[in-house]
């Protein structure tokens, strides 16, 4: 690990920050990449009080000209990374009538647009170098559906698929496409996308436990080192998605249930 560099996008906050200590702590360069440039330099600061090296990258990520710049710059200045985190992600869980238009090409911008943009900068230089990872990090969303959440799980499925395309169209290349699916994850992201924790359905916490942004950082880096194509975290989530192939009209009921269930309680 100790020569590789390693590009997190939303190392920020959450499942973004804590991936880029772990790969700063395994001796990766890192480069961070999200908006808030105070945080980031905090994390680039975390990184390097540990022993690491990271550097960091302010950008808005929903801009495709200003990511085509800062992904030249970084292949200028540093080198085509090794590997390619697709983490960065936004969206509120929200009723059809409550979410805007803009709000909906939003959540396609980011994640999905701007892990295109990326990986379309990124990619050209690991395949001609036959040799590279590009993970996605995305939620259960990109295989299962429920209430007042649409365009999120739209974005999210967006993400999916382009990872999985990509999947099939590298193979053979010496570049590995890894996607993370990850369970509820204990981070900012229902303060920073407001309104949308009462619509997460309810689970049974036994089954399916929230995960701490070390353990959704563990799962990413365990996946990526393996060249795992899927990695899924809490496991269950598999037999989930199995089930919903399977028996789709059943499953999208106790998902209706799970949801109302969720938003009496909370609501
Ligand atoms: N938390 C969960 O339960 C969970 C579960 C499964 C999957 N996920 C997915 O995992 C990803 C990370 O989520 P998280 O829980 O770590 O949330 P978070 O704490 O809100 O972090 C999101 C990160 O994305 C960055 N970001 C958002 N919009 C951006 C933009 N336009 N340009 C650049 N960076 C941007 C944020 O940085 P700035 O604000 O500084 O730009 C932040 O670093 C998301 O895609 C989320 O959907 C989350």
């Amino acid at each position: 690990m100790a020569a590789k560099l390693v590009l997190v996008t939303g190392a920020s906050s959450g499942i973004g920050e804590a991936t880029a200590l772990r790969y700063g702590a395994a001796g990766a360069h890192v480069l961070l990449l999200a908006r808030n440039a105070e945080r980031l330099y905090g994390v680039a600061h975390a990184i390097r009080e540990a022993g690491g090296t990271a550097t960091a990258f302010p950008i808005d990520l929903q801009g495709s000209e200003a990511t085509k710049e800062t992904a030249a710059r970084i292949e200028a200045e540093i080198g085509t990374p090794d590997l390619l985190i697709n983490n960065a992600g936004a969206g509120r869980w929200l009723p059809l009538v409550e979410t805007s238009p803009e709000d909906a090409r939003a959540m396609i911008d980011v994640p999905y647009l701007a892990a295109f943009n990326l990986t379309r900068a990124f990619a050209p230089a690991m395949i001609a170098r036959r040799a590279g990872g590009i993970v996605f990090v995305t939620s259960p969303a990109s295989y299962l559906a429920w209430p007042n959440a649409s365009a999120y799980i739209a974005a999210r499925r967006a993400l999916a698929g382009f990872a999985e395309g990509l999947q099939s169209e590298l193979k053979g290349t010496g570049v590995a496409v890894t996607l993370v699916v990850l369970g509820t994850v204990d981070t900012p992201y229902w303060e920073h996308n407001p309104d949308s924790l009462e619509n997460v359905p309810s689970a049974n916490p036994w089954l399916m436990p929230t995960l701490s942004p070390a353990q959704a950082a563990d799962a990413i880096f365990a996946g990526a080192a393996r060249k795992t194509l899927f990695v899924v975290k809490p496991a269950v989530y598999r037999a989930l998605f199995v089930l919903n192939a399977l028996f789709p009209k059943t499953v999208a009921s106790q998902l209706r249930r799970a949801a109302k269930k969720a938003r009496g309680s909370k609501g």
